[in-house]
Protein backbone atom coordinates (compact mmCIF):
# COMPACT_ATOMS: atom_id res chain seq x y z
CA UNK A 1 0.00 0.00 0.00
CA UNK A 2 1.34 3.76 -0.69
CA UNK A 3 0.84 6.33 1.87
CA UNK A 4 -1.01 9.29 0.78
CA UNK A 5 -0.26 12.31 -0.04
CA UNK A 6 3.34 11.44 -1.09
CA UNK A 7 5.31 14.46 -0.86
CA UNK A 8 6.66 16.48 -3.53
CA UNK A 9 9.97 16.49 -4.97
CA UNK A 10 9.61 19.49 -6.91
CA UNK A 11 8.17 21.99 -5.51
CA UNK A 12 5.78 23.44 -8.12
CA UNK A 13 5.23 19.45 -10.19
CA UNK A 14 2.71 16.73 -8.51
CA UNK A 15 4.53 14.11 -6.07
CA UNK A 16 6.77 11.89 -8.56
CA UNK A 17 5.12 8.81 -7.81
CA UNK A 18 2.04 9.80 -9.13
CA UNK A 19 3.06 9.81 -12.58
CA UNK A 20 4.73 6.20 -12.17
CA UNK A 21 1.10 4.91 -10.76
CA UNK A 22 0.00 6.78 -13.89
CA UNK A 23 1.45 4.64 -15.83
CA UNK A 24 1.70 1.31 -14.17
CA UNK A 25 -1.46 0.82 -12.38
CA UNK A 26 -4.01 3.67 -12.66
CA UNK A 27 -6.09 2.38 -9.89
CA UNK A 28 -3.45 2.56 -7.04
CA UNK A 29 -4.38 1.25 -3.61
CA UNK A 30 -3.45 4.44 -0.89
CA UNK A 31 -3.60 4.69 2.80
CA UNK A 32 -5.06 8.08 4.22
CA UNK A 33 -3.43 10.21 6.58
CA UNK A 34 -5.68 8.36 9.68
CA UNK A 35 -4.63 4.91 8.52
CA UNK A 36 -7.87 3.89 6.13
CA UNK A 37 -7.31 2.26 2.65
CA UNK A 38 -8.66 3.58 -0.58
CA UNK A 39 -8.40 4.11 -4.43
CA UNK A 40 -6.23 7.18 -5.83
CA UNK A 41 -6.92 7.13 -9.61
CA UNK A 42 -4.94 9.18 -11.62
CA UNK A 43 -5.63 9.18 -15.22
CA UNK A 44 -7.34 11.91 -17.00
CA UNK A 45 -10.20 10.01 -19.00
CA UNK A 46 -10.67 7.80 -15.53
CA UNK A 47 -10.76 11.25 -13.67
CA UNK A 48 -13.09 13.00 -15.71
CA UNK A 49 -15.66 9.99 -16.41
CA UNK A 50 -15.79 9.05 -12.94
CA UNK A 51 -16.44 12.77 -11.66
CA UNK A 52 -20.26 12.04 -13.34
CA UNK A 53 -20.58 8.79 -12.41
CA UNK A 54 -23.70 8.79 -10.10
CA UNK A 55 -21.98 5.48 -8.57
CA UNK A 56 -19.82 7.64 -6.51
CA UNK A 57 -21.10 9.56 -3.87
CA UNK A 58 -19.49 12.99 -2.57
CA UNK A 59 -21.58 12.38 1.27
CA UNK A 60 -18.79 12.50 3.77
CA UNK A 61 -21.21 11.04 6.20
CA UNK A 62 -21.41 7.72 4.76
CA UNK A 63 -18.85 4.71 5.71
CA UNK A 64 -15.97 4.63 4.06
CA UNK A 65 -15.55 7.76 2.67
CA UNK A 66 -11.66 8.73 2.35
CA UNK A 67 -12.21 11.43 4.73
CA UNK A 68 -8.48 13.63 4.85
CA UNK A 69 -9.93 15.38 7.79
CA UNK A 70 -10.28 18.38 5.42
CA UNK A 71 -12.87 21.17 6.10
CA UNK A 72 -15.70 19.14 3.63
CA UNK A 73 -16.13 16.86 6.91
CA UNK A 74 -16.40 19.04 9.57
CA UNK A 75 -19.77 19.85 11.07
CA UNK A 76 -21.64 21.87 9.89
CA UNK A 77 -20.96 21.18 6.54
CA UNK A 78 -23.57 18.79 6.22
CA UNK A 79 -26.25 20.98 4.23
CA UNK A 80 -23.63 22.32 1.91
CA UNK A 81 -23.98 21.49 -1.49
CA UNK A 82 -20.30 19.88 -1.82
CA UNK A 83 -21.11 16.85 0.53
CA UNK A 84 -24.83 16.53 -1.27
CA UNK A 85 -25.91 13.73 -3.99
CA UNK A 86 -28.76 13.17 -6.65
CA UNK A 87 -31.89 15.84 -6.21
CA UNK A 88 -30.54 17.13 -3.22
CA UNK A 89 -27.70 18.59 -4.79
CA UNK A 90 -29.91 19.79 -7.62
CA UNK A 91 -31.96 21.75 -5.74
CA UNK A 92 -29.24 23.56 -4.22
CA UNK A 93 -27.24 24.35 -6.87
CA UNK A 94 -30.01 25.43 -8.82
CA UNK A 95 -31.00 28.31 -6.50
CA UNK A 96 -26.97 29.00 -6.18
CA UNK A 97 -25.72 28.68 -9.56
CA UNK A 98 -27.62 31.98 -11.22
CA UNK A 99 -25.77 34.03 -8.74
CA UNK A 100 -22.03 32.29 -9.92
CA UNK A 101 -23.76 32.32 -13.65
CA UNK A 102 -21.85 34.09 -16.81
CA UNK A 103 -24.04 37.55 -16.72
CA UNK A 104 -23.66 37.40 -12.41
CA UNK A 105 -20.20 37.06 -13.23
CA UNK A 106 -19.98 39.93 -15.85
CA UNK A 107 -22.09 42.39 -13.61
CA UNK A 108 -19.38 42.29 -10.92
CA UNK A 109 -16.62 43.02 -13.39
CA UNK A 110 -16.46 46.58 -12.80
CA UNK A 111 -16.17 45.80 -8.32
CA UNK A 112 -13.17 43.16 -9.45
CA UNK A 113 -11.41 45.65 -11.36
CA UNK A 114 -12.11 48.37 -7.90
CA UNK A 115 -10.98 45.81 -5.87
CA UNK A 116 -7.34 45.02 -7.63
CA UNK A 117 -6.75 48.44 -8.30
CA UNK A 118 -7.63 49.27 -4.91
CA UNK A 119 -5.49 46.40 -3.47
CA UNK A 120 -2.79 47.62 -6.24
CA UNK A 121 -2.56 50.99 -5.01
CA UNK A 122 -2.09 49.98 -0.77
CA UNK A 123 0.39 47.65 -1.98
CA UNK A 124 2.53 50.47 -3.77
CA UNK A 125 1.84 52.83 -0.50
CA UNK A 126 3.41 50.42 1.80
CA UNK A 127 7.31 49.62 2.25
CA UNK A 128 8.96 47.38 -0.23
CA UNK A 129 9.90 44.75 -0.57
CA UNK A 130 6.20 43.37 0.69
CA UNK A 131 4.68 39.66 1.29
CA UNK A 132 2.11 39.73 -1.71
CA UNK A 133 0.23 37.14 -0.46
CA UNK A 134 -0.39 39.21 2.32
CA UNK A 135 -0.80 42.54 0.65
CA UNK A 136 -2.41 41.88 -2.27
CA UNK A 137 -3.57 37.73 -3.60
CA UNK A 138 -5.66 37.80 0.29
CA UNK A 139 -7.07 41.23 -0.02
CA UNK A 140 -8.03 40.64 -3.76
CA UNK A 141 -9.53 37.16 -3.45
CA UNK A 142 -11.58 37.99 0.36
CA UNK A 143 -12.62 41.70 -0.67
CA UNK A 144 -14.34 39.49 -4.05
CA UNK A 145 -16.02 36.86 -1.92
CA UNK A 146 -17.14 39.20 0.80
CA UNK A 147 -18.39 41.70 -1.84
CA UNK A 148 -20.57 39.02 -3.43
CA UNK A 149 -22.06 37.30 0.18
CA UNK A 150 -22.21 40.51 1.80
CA UNK A 151 -20.16 39.70 4.77
CA UNK A 152 -18.05 42.77 5.96
CA UNK A 153 -14.18 43.41 4.97
CA UNK A 154 -13.44 43.76 8.66
CA UNK A 155 -14.52 40.32 9.55
CA UNK A 156 -11.51 38.92 7.06
CA UNK A 157 -8.85 38.15 9.47
CA UNK A 158 -11.46 35.61 10.99
CA UNK A 159 -12.90 33.81 8.40
CA UNK A 160 -8.95 33.86 6.96
CA UNK A 161 -7.08 32.49 10.13
CA UNK A 162 -10.05 30.02 10.23
CA UNK A 163 -9.85 28.53 6.80
CA UNK A 164 -6.51 28.38 7.13
CA UNK A 165 -6.79 25.91 10.20
CA UNK A 166 -9.33 24.08 8.57
CA UNK A 167 -6.78 23.11 5.30
CA UNK A 168 -3.85 22.75 7.59
CA UNK A 169 -3.22 18.56 7.35
CA UNK A 170 -1.19 19.22 10.60
CA UNK A 171 -4.37 20.50 12.81
CA UNK A 172 -5.93 18.04 15.01
CA UNK A 173 -9.67 17.74 14.58
CA UNK A 174 -10.81 19.74 17.78
CA UNK A 175 -9.09 22.86 16.46
CA UNK A 176 -11.16 22.34 13.44
CA UNK A 177 -13.97 22.14 14.72
CA UNK A 178 -13.46 25.30 17.14
CA UNK A 179 -12.33 27.08 13.43
CA UNK A 180 -15.14 25.74 11.88
CA UNK A 181 -17.38 27.33 14.37
CA UNK A 182 -16.12 30.24 14.34
CA UNK A 183 -16.98 31.14 10.52
CA UNK A 184 -19.65 29.67 11.44
CA UNK A 185 -20.60 32.15 13.87
CA UNK A 186 -19.92 35.42 11.44
CA UNK A 187 -21.91 34.01 8.68
CA UNK A 188 -25.21 33.36 10.96
CA UNK A 189 -24.68 37.14 12.62
CA UNK A 190 -25.01 37.81 8.88
CA UNK A 191 -27.91 36.07 8.01
CA UNK A 192 -29.50 37.10 11.49
CA UNK A 193 -28.69 40.64 10.34
CA UNK A 194 -30.65 40.24 6.50
CA UNK A 195 -33.74 38.53 8.15
CA UNK A 196 -34.07 42.02 10.05
CA UNK A 197 -32.71 44.34 6.76
CA UNK A 198 -32.54 42.73 3.42
CA UNK A 199 -29.58 44.31 0.97
CA UNK A 200 -28.63 44.24 -2.69
CA UNK A 201 -26.20 40.58 -2.02
CA UNK A 202 -26.36 36.62 -1.67
CA UNK A 203 -26.87 36.53 2.29
CA UNK A 204 -29.88 38.47 1.60
CA UNK A 205 -31.49 36.89 -1.59
CA UNK A 206 -31.25 33.05 -0.22
CA UNK A 207 -32.99 34.07 2.90
CA UNK A 208 -35.79 35.84 0.98
CA UNK A 209 -35.91 33.17 -1.26
CA UNK A 210 -37.91 31.15 1.20
CA UNK A 211 -36.63 28.15 -0.68
CA UNK A 212 -33.96 27.19 2.05
CA UNK A 213 -33.85 26.29 5.61
CA UNK A 214 -31.83 28.41 7.80
CA UNK A 215 -29.40 25.54 8.21
CA UNK A 216 -29.15 25.59 4.55
CA UNK A 217 -28.50 29.31 3.96
CA UNK A 218 -25.91 29.00 6.68
CA UNK A 219 -23.89 25.91 5.89
CA UNK A 220 -24.06 27.32 1.99
CA UNK A 221 -22.46 30.80 3.06
CA UNK A 222 -20.26 29.20 5.16
CA UNK A 223 -18.61 26.86 1.97
CA UNK A 224 -18.58 29.75 -0.07
CA UNK A 225 -16.59 31.72 2.40
CA UNK A 226 -13.74 29.48 2.51
CA UNK A 227 -13.62 28.23 -0.88
CA UNK A 228 -14.39 31.47 -2.28
CA UNK A 229 -11.16 33.33 -0.83
CA UNK A 230 -8.56 30.81 -0.11
CA UNK A 231 -8.74 29.20 -3.37
CA UNK A 232 -8.01 31.91 -5.42
CA UNK A 233 -5.41 33.58 -3.62
CA UNK A 234 -3.46 30.55 -3.75
CA UNK A 235 -3.73 30.75 -7.20
CA UNK A 236 -2.96 33.90 -7.42
CA UNK A 237 0.15 33.57 -5.62
CA UNK A 238 1.57 30.91 -7.21
CA UNK A 239 0.58 32.28 -11.06
CA UNK A 240 2.66 35.81 -10.05
CA UNK A 241 5.76 33.87 -8.66
CA UNK A 242 5.24 31.30 -11.70
CA UNK A 243 4.75 34.58 -14.30
CA UNK A 244 8.07 36.61 -12.24
CA UNK A 245 10.35 33.69 -12.49
CA UNK A 246 9.91 33.72 -16.00
CA UNK A 247 10.17 37.26 -18.17
CA UNK A 248 8.76 35.37 -21.22
CA UNK A 249 5.52 34.48 -19.92
CA UNK A 250 5.59 37.75 -17.98
CA UNK A 251 5.89 39.57 -21.03
CA UNK A 252 3.82 37.16 -22.99
CA UNK A 253 0.60 37.60 -20.45
CA UNK A 254 0.53 41.35 -21.34
CA UNK A 255 0.46 40.54 -24.68
CA UNK A 256 -3.37 40.82 -24.89
CA UNK A 257 -7.15 39.56 -23.35
CA UNK A 258 -7.21 36.64 -25.65
CA UNK A 259 -3.74 36.03 -24.46
CA UNK A 260 -4.65 36.13 -20.91
CA UNK A 261 -7.42 34.46 -20.69
CA UNK A 262 -5.48 30.72 -22.46
CA UNK A 263 -2.68 31.65 -19.87
CA UNK A 264 -4.95 31.37 -17.04
CA UNK A 265 -6.41 28.18 -18.48
CA UNK A 266 -3.16 26.71 -18.26
CA UNK A 267 -2.08 28.28 -14.82
CA UNK A 268 -4.94 26.44 -13.70
CA UNK A 269 -3.79 23.41 -15.09
CA UNK A 270 -0.14 23.67 -14.55
CA UNK A 271 -0.58 24.06 -10.65
CA UNK A 272 -3.71 21.87 -10.03
CA UNK A 273 -3.79 23.32 -6.25
CA UNK A 274 -6.61 20.85 -4.98
CA UNK A 275 -3.28 18.51 -4.05
CA UNK A 276 -5.27 15.92 -2.21
CA UNK A 277 -7.66 15.14 -5.10
CA UNK A 278 -11.46 15.15 -4.79
CA UNK A 279 -12.92 12.25 -2.30
CA UNK A 280 -15.72 9.98 -3.21
CA UNK A 281 -16.90 6.44 -2.03
CA UNK A 282 -18.70 3.95 -3.99
CA UNK A 283 -22.56 3.11 -3.26
CA UNK A 284 -22.17 -0.08 -5.73
CA UNK A 285 -19.40 -2.27 -6.68
CA UNK A 286 -17.56 -0.83 -10.16
CA UNK A 287 -14.66 -1.26 -12.73
CA UNK A 288 -12.07 1.14 -13.52
CA UNK A 289 -8.80 0.42 -15.70
CA UNK A 290 -9.89 -3.21 -14.90
CA UNK A 291 -9.87 -2.79 -11.34
CA UNK A 292 -12.90 -3.49 -9.17
CA UNK A 293 -13.89 -1.40 -6.81
CA UNK A 294 -16.33 -2.29 -4.23
CA UNK A 295 -19.31 -0.45 -2.69
CA UNK A 296 -18.22 0.95 0.33
CA UNK A 297 -14.58 1.42 -0.68
CA UNK A 298 -13.28 5.28 -0.83
CA UNK A 299 -12.04 6.62 -3.91
CA UNK A 300 -9.74 9.16 -4.59
CA UNK A 301 -9.09 11.50 -7.92
CA UNK A 302 -6.15 13.10 -8.48
CA UNK A 303 -7.09 16.34 -10.18
CA UNK A 304 -2.73 17.10 -10.06
CA UNK A 305 -2.46 13.69 -11.55
CA UNK A 306 -4.89 13.81 -14.51
CA UNK A 307 -3.91 17.18 -15.20
CA UNK A 308 -0.37 15.90 -15.76
CA UNK A 309 -1.46 13.10 -17.69
CA UNK A 310 0.48 13.06 -21.47
CA UNK A 311 -2.37 10.52 -22.63
CA UNK A 312 -4.64 14.10 -22.76
CA UNK A 313 -1.85 16.77 -22.75
CA UNK A 314 1.41 17.28 -24.63
CA UNK A 315 4.70 17.52 -22.47
CA UNK A 316 1.73 18.25 -19.58
CA UNK A 317 5.24 19.24 -17.55
CA UNK A 318 5.97 22.23 -19.43
CA UNK A 319 3.70 25.55 -18.91
CA UNK A 320 2.88 26.78 -22.14
CA UNK A 321 0.48 30.14 -22.24
CA UNK A 322 -0.60 29.47 -25.54
CA UNK A 323 -1.23 25.72 -24.95
CA UNK A 324 -4.62 25.45 -27.42
CA UNK A 325 -6.19 22.66 -25.25
CA UNK A 326 -5.22 24.14 -21.81
CA UNK A 327 -9.26 24.81 -21.00
CA UNK A 328 -9.43 20.64 -20.91
CA UNK A 329 -8.19 20.84 -17.88
CA UNK A 330 -10.21 19.23 -14.41
CA UNK A 331 -8.97 21.93 -11.75
CA UNK A 332 -12.10 22.69 -11.22
CA UNK A 333 -13.87 19.39 -10.98
CA UNK A 334 -16.03 18.31 -13.29
CA UNK A 335 -20.05 16.88 -13.69
CA UNK A 336 -22.39 18.03 -11.24
CA UNK A 337 -20.09 19.15 -8.51
CA UNK A 338 -17.69 20.93 -10.96
CA UNK A 339 -16.87 24.32 -8.85
CA UNK A 340 -19.75 26.83 -8.83
CA UNK A 341 -17.59 29.77 -8.39
CA UNK A 342 -15.55 28.99 -11.75
CA UNK A 343 -16.49 31.80 -13.74
CA UNK A 344 -15.79 34.38 -11.44
CA UNK A 345 -12.46 32.53 -10.23
CA UNK A 346 -11.21 32.49 -13.69
CA UNK A 347 -12.02 36.69 -14.19
CA UNK A 348 -10.68 37.33 -10.61
CA UNK A 349 -7.31 35.78 -11.42
CA UNK A 350 -7.27 37.21 -15.56
CA UNK A 351 -8.13 40.90 -13.60
CA UNK A 352 -5.52 40.52 -11.02
CA UNK A 353 -2.70 38.73 -12.51
CA UNK A 354 -3.43 42.00 -15.61
CA UNK A 355 -3.34 44.50 -12.88
CA UNK A 356 -0.82 43.83 -10.97
CA UNK A 357 1.48 43.48 -13.73
CA UNK A 358 -0.08 46.22 -15.94
CA UNK A 359 0.42 48.51 -13.17
CA UNK A 360 4.06 47.56 -11.52
CA UNK A 361 6.01 46.97 -14.49
CA UNK A 362 9.25 46.41 -12.19
CA UNK A 363 7.85 44.37 -10.00
CA UNK A 364 10.19 41.00 -9.34
CA UNK A 365 10.86 38.16 -6.92
CA UNK A 366 13.03 39.62 -3.55
CA UNK A 367 15.59 37.23 -3.04
CA UNK A 368 14.73 35.06 -0.65
CA UNK A 369 11.29 33.91 -2.87
CA UNK A 370 14.13 32.83 -5.92
CA UNK A 371 12.63 29.30 -4.11
CA UNK A 372 8.58 29.58 -3.59
CA UNK A 373 7.66 28.65 -0.15
CA UNK A 374 5.20 26.01 -0.88
CA UNK A 375 2.03 24.98 1.30
CA UNK A 376 2.74 21.03 1.65
CA UNK A 377 0.98 20.15 4.54
CA UNK A 378 -2.33 21.86 3.36
CA UNK A 379 -5.57 20.51 0.95
CA UNK A 380 -4.57 23.49 -1.12
CA UNK A 381 -1.70 23.87 -2.79
CA UNK A 382 0.26 27.41 -2.75
CA UNK A 383 2.40 29.71 -1.00
CA UNK A 384 2.54 30.60 2.44
CA UNK A 385 4.70 33.97 1.34
CA UNK A 386 5.37 36.09 -1.26
CA UNK A 387 8.09 38.18 -0.92
CA UNK A 388 8.34 40.87 -3.84
CA UNK A 389 10.57 44.03 -4.72
CA UNK A 390 9.33 46.51 -7.45
C1 LIG B 1 -16.27 23.04 -5.90
C2 LIG B 1 -11.77 24.14 -7.37
C3 LIG B 1 -12.67 28.86 -6.63
C4 LIG B 1 -16.98 27.72 -4.76
C5 LIG B 1 -14.99 22.95 -6.42
C6 LIG B 1 -14.40 21.73 -6.92
C7 LIG B 1 -13.13 22.03 -7.30
C8 LIG B 1 -12.92 23.45 -7.08
C9 LIG B 1 -12.10 21.07 -7.88
C10 LIG B 1 -15.09 20.36 -7.04
C11 LIG B 1 -15.29 19.67 -5.72
C12 LIG B 1 -15.86 18.25 -5.88
O1 LIG B 1 -16.17 17.81 -6.98
O2 LIG B 1 -15.94 17.57 -4.85
C13 LIG B 1 -11.61 25.51 -7.27
C14 LIG B 1 -10.44 26.25 -7.70
C15 LIG B 1 -10.70 27.57 -7.50
C16 LIG B 1 -12.03 27.68 -6.95
C17 LIG B 1 -9.19 25.62 -8.30
C18 LIG B 1 -9.85 28.80 -7.74
C19 LIG B 1 -8.82 28.85 -8.52
C20 LIG B 1 -13.93 28.98 -6.11
C21 LIG B 1 -14.62 30.21 -5.83
C22 LIG B 1 -15.83 29.88 -5.29
C23 LIG B 1 -15.91 28.43 -5.24
C24 LIG B 1 -14.05 31.62 -6.11
C25 LIG B 1 -16.96 30.76 -4.82
C26 LIG B 1 -17.19 31.94 -5.15
C27 LIG B 1 -17.13 26.35 -4.89
C28 LIG B 1 -18.32 25.63 -4.44
C29 LIG B 1 -18.12 24.28 -4.77
C30 LIG B 1 -16.81 24.21 -5.42
C31 LIG B 1 -19.53 26.23 -3.76
C32 LIG B 1 -19.07 23.12 -4.54
C33 LIG B 1 -19.88 22.87 -5.80
C34 LIG B 1 -20.81 21.67 -5.70
O3 LIG B 1 -20.55 20.77 -4.91
O4 LIG B 1 -21.79 21.64 -6.46
N1 LIG B 1 -14.08 23.99 -6.55
N2 LIG B 1 -12.54 26.41 -6.81
N3 LIG B 1 -14.74 27.92 -5.76
N4 LIG B 1 -16.26 25.47 -5.47
FE1 LIG B 1 -14.44 25.97 -6.22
Amino acid sequence: MNGYPAPRTCPLRPPEPYARWREEAPVTPIVLPGGRPAWLVTRYDDVRRLLRDPTLSSDSTRPGYPGFGSAVEVPPMSRSLIGLDGPEHERLRRLLGVEFAVPAVARMQPELERIVERAVDNLLAGPAPADLVERFALPVASRTICHVIGLGYESHEVFEHNTHVLTDGTRSAAQKAAAGAAITGLVADLVRDRRRRARDDLASRLVASGELTEEEVVDNLVLLVGAGHDTSANMLALSTWTLLHDPVARDGFLAGPDLQRNAVEELLRFHSIIQLGLARVATADLEVGGQLIRAGEGVVLSLQAANADPRRFTAPDTLVLTRADARRHLAFGFGPHQCLGHYLARSTLRTALAGLLRRIPGLRLADDAQAPHIKDSMDFHGLHRLPVHW
